[in-house]
């Protein structure tokens, strides 16, 4: 009697060796953070940290980059922390952008988080309103991704994670028309990165926070009323914390996604359902 075919050696080997491996570890991998001065950036920073990255932090408040980096080295795991360092920048010139990239060591994925908010109604609406907004939520990022495909600065397989908002897709709230549609273009590029970046094996997503509990927010005018009212119309009945947007921003970093790209992730304990 013949033997029976024996299963490919290949793929059982490949299989075995990836069952080892952490797919949601970020261990050996570096990481760049924009907006890691505040908020959602520095929780992200903290938690790509606490899963085993380097990370390169980058803003332009050098004190507040500098008060990340002691909780980042605070959070790394066996010690890896420690290679993490901040670089300033202002992402809205992009002669420093090019500097920021130049000092860049090779990069496995870059979190794009800088921004800026803005509540305004379309009648008091100046030109200058719209250039700030869109300066630093879309023109910024699209100049940083350029700058680090075309030097090569992400390697093969990096990851690059853009934060937008509801606002820009399911949630058209008064004064936020400026805001919402800069968030829009931005998760549009995204897509069109993930195209054109796919054949190096770069994936480019992004993740749509509803209302984070962060200085943004306090910087606004509502009262505690409104913001109660508002909290009422999210189904888990709370905003959502800082560390909740950088948990999910390590899921897109992670081998985990692999197969993952062009894609939006709605992150807002349910908001856009009601
Ligand atoms: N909080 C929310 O409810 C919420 C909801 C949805 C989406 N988002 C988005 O999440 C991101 C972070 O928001 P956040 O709430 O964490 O805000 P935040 O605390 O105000 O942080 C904004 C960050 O962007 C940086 N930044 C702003 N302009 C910059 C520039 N020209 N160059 C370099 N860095 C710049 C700031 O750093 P420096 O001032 O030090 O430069 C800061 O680190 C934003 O893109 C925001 O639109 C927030």
């Amino acid at each position: 009697m013949k033997d029976s075919p024996k299963p490919p050696l290949i793929e059982g080997d490949v299989y075995k060796s990836n069952m080892m491996k952490n797919p949601f570890s970020l261990i050996g991998k570096t990481i760049l953070v924009t907006g890691a001065s505040s908020g959602i950036g520095r929780a992200t920073a903290i938690e790509c940290a606490r899963m085993g990255a380097t990370v390169i932090l980058t803003a332009r408040n050098e004190k507040r980059l500098r008060e990340t980096l002691a909780l980042v080295e605070g959070s790394g795991v066996e010690g890896r922390g420690v290679e993490s360092r901040y670089i300033c920048a202002d992402l809205n010139r992009e002669e420093e952008i090019q500097q920021l990239v130049e000092q860049l060591p090779q990069v496995d994925g870059v979190v794009f988080c800088a921004g800026v908010s803005q509540l305004k109604p379309i009648q008091t609406l100046k030109e200058n309103d719209l250039q700030t907004v869109f300066q630093t939520n879309y023109v910024a990022p699209v100049l940083l991704t350029k700058a680090l495909a075309k030097t090569k600065k992400i390697n093969t397989s990096g990851s690059l994670v853009y934060i937008g908002s509801i606002s820009g897709h399911t949630n058209y709230a008064t004064a936020l028309s400026v805001y919402g549609s800069s968030k829009s273009a931005l998760t549009s590029f995204v897509q069109y990165a993930a195209i054109e970046l796919a054949g190096r094996q770069i994936r480019a997503n992004a993740i749509l926070p509803g209302r984070i509990e962060t200085e943004l927010l306090q910087n606004q005018t509502m009262s505690a009323e409104d913001i109660q009212r508002d909290i009422d119309k999210y189904p888990l009945r709370r905003y959502g914390r800082p560390e909740e947007v950088g948990q999910a921003v390590v899921y897109l970093l992670s081998d985990a996604t692999q197969w993952m790209t062009g894609t939006m992730v709605r992150l807002d304990g349910g908001r856009s359902l009601v």
